[in-house]
């Protein structure tokens, strides 16, 4: 097992923030982390702190050099386990690119996770924060993972109902000592995940500027490669390509607040965007928050905010992550005082 020296991040996270890993290793098998466990060096690396497992960078800011063991997941693989009238049960290695994946599930025929493309990252960070959008999360297309225990070096299965998810959460953002007595941040290497992808397939169409495209198209019942097609389109147009200005997407969660805290808001602020929830909550959108406070287009050094979308902080070049979150630090103070909102971070912060 090689574990390598002084690795430059700069590829590994879309941010694009300057910083390297003190050590790296690459997970490519199962057997390259016994491997690894195995190998002295390991104790050394991880006897003061536990290792960081990366995936695709995409839900990170890297505050300066990384020491904790970095373990970058590359493993690979996709198939299908089984088809029945039910639905199809489709399997993918950790390290497989996730939009890649959801456009070959299409391609073989296989629709549900449609409204997830062009999510970056990859298929093991997936579960991690439960990613979502246009009405699709994770956890509804969720059937299973592999994963690995760091301490014990042993495999393990977790059904959805193992894994905590939340809106932008579960067990493997959280550690051990959190509170949450399953939190696995920094013990579980996921290796691979399974997804269920039932029939009938339904598209999922309640999203407001899905219901946009459907009124400009005159198109009501469009079919899976449809809804891909303008998930995508509407993705591009909205939030900044990380290959061409550095993001991690959304960068705070959606707040959600009580009825009334809600009605008091929109005493004093009539437009605010609030969205209903089945438990009786209200979801406010940050990203509007953020704008009503001036931000759009400001910025601290080198981070910013996108210009045609509050909630997505960039890296305009030469950012560092001491940037990016005084920026954050500075739109949190704003949004409380004006809300009285304590904004969320989305990203894992290294
Ligand atoms: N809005 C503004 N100004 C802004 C940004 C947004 O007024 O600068 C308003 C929009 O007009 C809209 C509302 O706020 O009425 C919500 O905005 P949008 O529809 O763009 O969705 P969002 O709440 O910003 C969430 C997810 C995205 C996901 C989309 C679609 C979170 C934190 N973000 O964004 O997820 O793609 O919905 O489902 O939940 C991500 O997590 O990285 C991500 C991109």
């Amino acid at each position: 097992m090689i574990v390598e020296k002084q690795v430059p991040l700069q590829p590994h996270n879309t941010f694009g923030i300057v910083a390297r890993a003190l050590h790296l290793a690459r997970i490519r098998t199962e057997a390259d982390i016994a491997a690894l466990r195995a190998d002295p060096q390991w104790s050394e690396l991880t006897a003061s702190t536990p290792p960081f497992v990366l995936g695709g960078g995409s839900n990170l800011v890297i505050t300066g050099d990384v020491r904790p063991l970095v373990l970058k997941v590359e493993i690979m693989g996709r198939r299908l386990i089984e088809a029945t009238d039910k639905g199809w049960l489709v399997e993918a290695g950790a390290g497989e690119n996730w939009h890649t994946f959801v456009q070959w599930t299409l391609e073989q025929g296989w629709p549900g996770l449609e409204n997830m493309a062009l999510i970056p990252g990859t298929v093991g960070a997936a579960p991690v924060q439960n990613i979502g959008a246009y009405g699709v999360e994770l956890q509804d297309r969720f059937h299973s993972l592999d994963a690995v225990d760091l301490h014990t070096g042993e495999p393990f299965t977790l059904k959805a109902a193992q894994c905590g998810f939340g809106y932008r959460d579960s067990v493997f953002k959280h550690a051990p000592a959190d509170g949450r007595s399953l939190g696995l941040a920094g013990r579980a290497l996921i290796t691979r995940v399974r997804f269920w992808l039932p029939k009938p397939w339904k598209p999922v169409l309640g999203y407001a500027d899905l219901e946009r495209r459907m009124a400009e198209t005159g198109q009501h019942a469009p079919d899976a490669r449809t809804l891909f097609d303008w998930v995508v389109d509407i993705r591009r147009a909205k939030l900044p390509d990380p290959a061409v200005i550095g993001n991690a997407g959304s960068f705070f969660k959606n707040p959600t607040v009580t009825p009334e805290q809600c009605a008091d808001i929109i005493a004093r602020e009539p437009r605010v965007v609030h969205y209903p929830m089945p438990d009786g909550t209200v979801k406010l959108a940050a990203g509007w928050l953020i704008d009503a406070c001036g931000w759009k287009g400001r910025g601290v050094g080198n981070a910013g905010v996108y210009e045609k979308q509050a909630l997505v902080l960039v890296n305009r070049g030469g950012a560092t992550g001491g940037e990016v979150m005084t920026l954050a630090g500075a739109i949190q103070t704003s949004v409380y005082e004006r809300f009285g909102i304590r904004l969320e971070p989305e990203p894992v912060v290294i």
